[in-house]
């Protein structure tokens, strides 16, 4: 028994460390501080060795360190990921003391000793110290890294440690296929085509080298801008340190000091971006399939949707509406009449988003064409087997990406031979993004960014692309550096592009692969999943972890993509993308149909009753995302963000908070019926039966197919809008609040409100209320408060429904008695089952409601 516990503990030790590489070992480490300069932007250390090490003081919890080895500091400064650069001036000042320096925020004390080099990171409010140097920063001076690198040539291999915490917790670090907690794990970040994927895959398709490091209940955050192929080890290799590394580029990053996560994910969300406002209508449910065609049946599709009776709002067109796979093109036998087809869609409230790939088809004019772009007024709608416009384009004006000896880069994608554009260059994203009027006049509504790590079949890990050089800003730097940037300066291409197409409308972006910065141009999916109960459970915590790294609006293909899934884990799917940003359904070519019925009326109405949740719950969601848009939360939440101190969710990623009301607790595993979940201090009530329970504890809840665990927390107010199977289907002449008090009586909320379509909500066209609810003795007030922003909702009731077993007398509304009515559908108030229904017309103005 010992000798084959032995053998199965050597064998997984194995498996994780497989993929561990040694970061820190060999390299030399800068020298001793001999001098510094101070200028308005921070201070400059200038190092024995020529190093130099520069400290941007950027905000009082917000630091930048930026070190170049040997050598000093180039004048060249340049992030594709960072938005703001803008900083107003803080208030800082520095000592100098015979063994280092002291810099001083109103919220941070960065010392920084002399010799050897370390910098530590201190609470100004009581000089504890949150994060420190294990040892210096380090460079690759004698080559000893070049073995594991992609590219030797390109850069110098540069790290850095940082002392582990006994009790430090990592979390974040984009997508990546693990548990919540990143400590003792190890990764590497290099954006890569990894269908079938499982926990354990590392890398996946995106890079967010941004994590949160948690001890005793105060986080910070490192934000590690570089886009070279680099590493993070969370204690893997050692339990001093945690190290992070790249195979070239500068040593730069910026520290973040909360101590609440909350508060580093907003400055994490200036620095790199704030995700705009999606269209309200992308919260809507969504099908997929690798690929609907011809037109018919994607009308028959959306057909059955409505004929069963279940929601939707989107339907995606994979890559067989091209001609043999152009972009910018449709095939003109399955998708005679885009227009007709999209009108049809759209009279049954469904809209279009089409897959656009990286890769341009590679087709050398047939015959001497210099450019074609404006020859026929729908080009994409002609035959292309000849002169194809998008190649020509781009070849002529030079867009495509070459080699280091002037050669063409031709990758293999699905049109076979193809060229990838360098987004890089300002002319080229611009021309990218005005192709897309391809979909646009046609009525499409979003564009699903897919391949763009970019994968290539010839080779998935790069290989045969390291000579591939791209402008990057007159840096002419090859793909070492470039590689995990590309989707991002697609995605921009994309968004610009739209933005410029259609300036009064919200572009609506999907995308695979990005680097940090991502989310101010589009959403994103996790891939090329498994339909199996891992990768259910696995989806949690990729959720989670994304939306600790800047990505809000987020989903996996509901259901799974690849293999063969059944009813019971497609219901369990949709049972946790069901508050996922994105909800969508979508299968691989060859896989089961899984669209909500193909398994029977057992499985479809548990799927129909959840889809009709997420609507009904659609202000609540809205209210979320705007709330995101604005400070950096995420909707999908793991309990750590809105609980961290308590310890007991540390790493718990098999259940989830929607915002700060709605905790879910999933199920992931064939024939269960219930399953333990862990409830924070304070009250919560059951969403399904209104109990009270006292949380701070686990319970055991009953799960059948039909019921995923829902809890209200105490204190909130859920608004609902009127049920409807897609956006826009009926007028809002209602919303329903929910009310669930906390022990003391009271609850608030706040509702955002906007057109839903256009980016005039940036200009103030939004309302923003806020209700608040208060036990005065035996009486209940509910406060409507006066809105914010000048957005006109069209009129509409609010119904407050308060569970209390009170029974009331009356209810006055600014004094005035209101009439008692016998049921919730008609204005005045009303009593039944522990529930006391207030309904009032919403005048927009400010009111007083009381009821006892
Ligand atoms: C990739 C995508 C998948 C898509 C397929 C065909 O595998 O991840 O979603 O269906 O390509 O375009």
């Amino acid at each position: 028994m010992k000798r084959l516990l032995f053998i199965f503990l050597s064998l997984f030790s194995f498996a994780v460390v497989a993929n561990a590489q040694d970061i820190v070992g060999g390299l030399e480490p800068i020298g001793a501080i001999t001098g510094f300069s101070r200028s308005d932007q921070g201070i400059t250390f200038n190092c024995q060795d020529k190093s130099e090490v520069r400290l941007y003081i950027l905000a009082p919890d917000l630091i930048r360190v930026r070190a170049s080895f040997k050598k000093a500091l180039p004048a060249r400064d340049h992030s594709w990921a960072i938005a703001k650069t803008d900083w107003d001036s803080v208030r800082w000042n520095i000592q100098e003391q015979p063994d280092g320096f002291i810099i001083t925020t109103d919220e941070l004390e960065v010392v920084v000793h002399r010799s050897p080099l370390l910098i530590e990171f201190r609470d100004a409010r009581n000089h504890q110290t949150i994060n420190s140097d294990e040892r210096p920063m380090m460079s690759d001076a004698h080559g000893v890294k070049r073995e594991m690198m992609f590219d030797p040539s390109a850069g110098t291999f540069i790290a850095a440690t940082k002392k582990l915490g006994f009790e430090e917790h990592f979390y974040g670090l984009g997508e990546k296929a693990a548990h919540l907690d990143r400590r003792r794990a190890f990764f590497k970040n290099w954006n890569a085509d990894t269908p079938a994927y499982a926990e354990g895959t590392d890398p996946i398709y995106q890079t967010v080298p941004f994590y949160l490091g948690l001890q005793r209940g105060a986080a910070y955050g490192i934000f590690f801008d570089n886009s070279y192929r680099s590493y993070f080890d969370f204690g893997h290799s050692s339990q001093r340190y945690a190290a992070f590394a790249a195979e070239g580029g500068e040593m730069n990053y910026y520290f973040f000091w909360g101590p609440s996560i909350k508060k580093i994910l907003g400055r994490y969300a200036d620095l790199t971006g704030h995700m705009p406002m999606p269209p309200l209508w992308a919260l809507g449910n969504q099908q997929s399939r690798w690929s609907y065609y011809p037109d018919t049946l994607v009308e028959e599709v959306v057909r059955r949707y409505r004929e069963e009776d279940l929601p939707l709002d989107v339907i995606h067109l994979d890559i067989d509406y091209m001609q043999d796979y152009r972009v910018f093109t449709w095939n003109r036998e399955r998708f005679p009449d885009p227009d007709g087809l999209i009108n049809r869609l759209g009279q049954q409230g469904v809209k279009v988003v089409t897959i656009v790939d990286p890769g341009v088809k590679y087709q050398p004019p047939s015959h001497d064409v210099q450019s074609q772009s404006v020859i026929y007024q729908h080009i994409e709608l002609t035959s292309q087997d000849r002169n194809y416009y998008v190649f020509n384009g781009g070849f002529f004006d030079n867009y495509f990406q070459k080699r280091k000896n002037g050669q063409l880069f031709i990758a293999k994608v699905w049109p076979g031979e193809s060229v990838f554009v360098d987004f890089t260059l300002e002319n080229a994203r611009r021309w990218w993004g005005d192709l897309h009027r391809a979909y646009t006049d046609h009525g499409v509504a979003g564009i699903w960014n897919d391949m763009n790590e970019p994968s290539d079949f010839v080779d998935q890990t790069g290989k045969n692309q390291m000579d591939v050089v791209s402008y990057d800003e007159g840096e002419n730097s090859t793909h070492a550096k470039n590689r995990n940037v590309f989707a991002l300066l697609e995605a921009r291409a994309t968004y610009e592009g739209l933005e410029r197409l259609q300036p009064d409308r919200r572009p609506y972006i999907i995308t695979r692969a990005g680097y940090a910065g991502i989310q101010r141009y589009s959403t994103m999916w996790t891939g090329d999943t498994v339909s199996n109960w891992e990768t259910l459970a696995l989806s949690v915590p990729v959720f989670q972890s994304l939306g600790l790294s800047g990505e809000i609006f987020v989903g996996s293909d509901v259901g799974g993509f690849i293999g063969r899934g059944n009813g019971e884990l497609l219901t369990r799917a949709y049972e946790v993308s069901f508050l996922a940003p994105f909800c969508r359904n979508h299968k691989v070519i060859d896989g089961y149909d899984q669209e909500p019925w193909r398994f029977g009326k057992y499985y479809e109405d548990v799927i129909r009753k959840y889809l009709k949740l997420r609507y009904r719950l659609l202000p609540f969601l809205y209210t979320t995302l705007e709330e995101g848009h604005r400070t950096g939360l995420p909707l999908f939440r793991p309990l750590v963000l809105n609980y961290q101190t308590d310890e007991s969710v540390l790493n718990l990623d098999d259940e989830f908070m929607v915002g700060s009301d709605l905790l879910v607790a999933p199920v992931f595993a064939a024939n269960q019926t219930s399953r333990m979940v862990y409830l924070p201090v304070g009250a919560w009530y059951d969403y399904w039966t209104g109990r009270k329970i006292s949380g701070g504890t686990m319970i055991r809840a009953d799960a059948p197919l039909e019921t995923v665990p829902v809890y209200v927390r105490a204190g909130s107010i859920i608004p609902l809008w009127p049920q409807m199977n897609h956006v826009g289907e009926r007028a809002v002449d209602q919303i329903t609040f929910e009310i669930y008090t906390d022990d003391g009586g009271h609850a608030s909320t706040t509702l955002y409100e906007d057109d839903g379509t256009s980016p005039a909500y940036m200009r103030g066209a939004f309302r923003r209320t806020s209700f608040d609810v208060a036990r005065q003795g035996s009486a209940f007030q509910i406060k409507l408060n006066t809105p914010q922003g000048n957005y006109q909702p069209s009129p509409r009731n609010f119904l407050f429904r308060l569970r209390t077993n009170l029974a009331p007398r009356q209810v006055t509304v600014d004094g005035r008695p209101l009439l008692m009515v016998s049921d919730q559908r008609k204005q005045g108030w009303s009593r039944e089952a522990g529930v006391v229904a207030v309904r009032v017309t919403d005048d927009g103005r400010a009111h007083q409601i009381l009821v006892r």
